[in-house]
């Protein structure tokens, strides 16, 4: 199979990720840590990238979901697989997510960690299809909107395809059928 075109480039990617990277070590300045909280499995890469770019003190975490999204059944419906280790009450937590798209994922995850009373808390997507929200949350920190289509690469599948590929990529509707 060919690889998908490209969306947004490897080289793109690092200037915004850098622009990020600079923009919350800035805000998060005279708060100490920050917890960075990797949501699995698609924000792997960009949590790697986007922690060794910053320059204040932060701890890493993962948290994993399943969510049913495009490829299924889109019932909006989002369970815990794995939670985060360690205790994140008073401390400043910031999400990161590779991409938003209806928002009940991040929606369902910050209702979940609020309730753990942190100090506070943010949101991070490297990708945002507005177009496609269909519940309200906040996101802080955007890398980049793109329209309603299906993307791989730089982290994120398609029915596991493609996490690894260095840029961000479009499926096309005739390999999505083929899947
Ligand atoms: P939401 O709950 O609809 O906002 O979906 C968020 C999750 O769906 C993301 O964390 C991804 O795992 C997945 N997702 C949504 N759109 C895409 C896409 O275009 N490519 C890969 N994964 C996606």
């Amino acid at each position: 199979m060919p690889s998908p075109p490209v969306l947004i480039s490897e080289a793109d990617i690092q200037i915004r990720v850098d622009e990020l990277a600079a923009q919350i070590s800035l805000d998060y300045a005279d708060k100490g840590d920050v917890v960075l909280i990797g949501v699995l499995k698609g924000s792997f890469i960009f949590l790697a990238d986007l922690a060794r770019k910053m320059t204040i003190p932060r701890t890493i975490e993962f948290i994993a979901i399943s969510s049913y999204g495009k490829t299924s059944v889109s019932t909006g419906a989002v369970r815990l697989l794995m939670d985060v280790r360690s205790n994140i009450a008073d401390r400043h937590v910031l999400v990161v997510e590779d991409i938003v798209d209806t928002g009940h994922t991040l929606k369902y995850l910050i209702g979940l960690l609020e309730s753990r009373q942190p100090a506070s808390i943010k949101t991070c997507a490297l990708l945002h299809k507005a177009e496609s929200a269909e519940v309200d949350v906040n996101i802080d920190y955007i890398g980049f909107g793109i329209d309603d289509e299906w993307v791989v690469g730089y982290g994120l599948d398609f029915a596991e395809h493609d996490r690894a590929l260095p840029y961000i990529g479009t499926v096309l509707p005739a390999d999505r059928a083929k899947k």
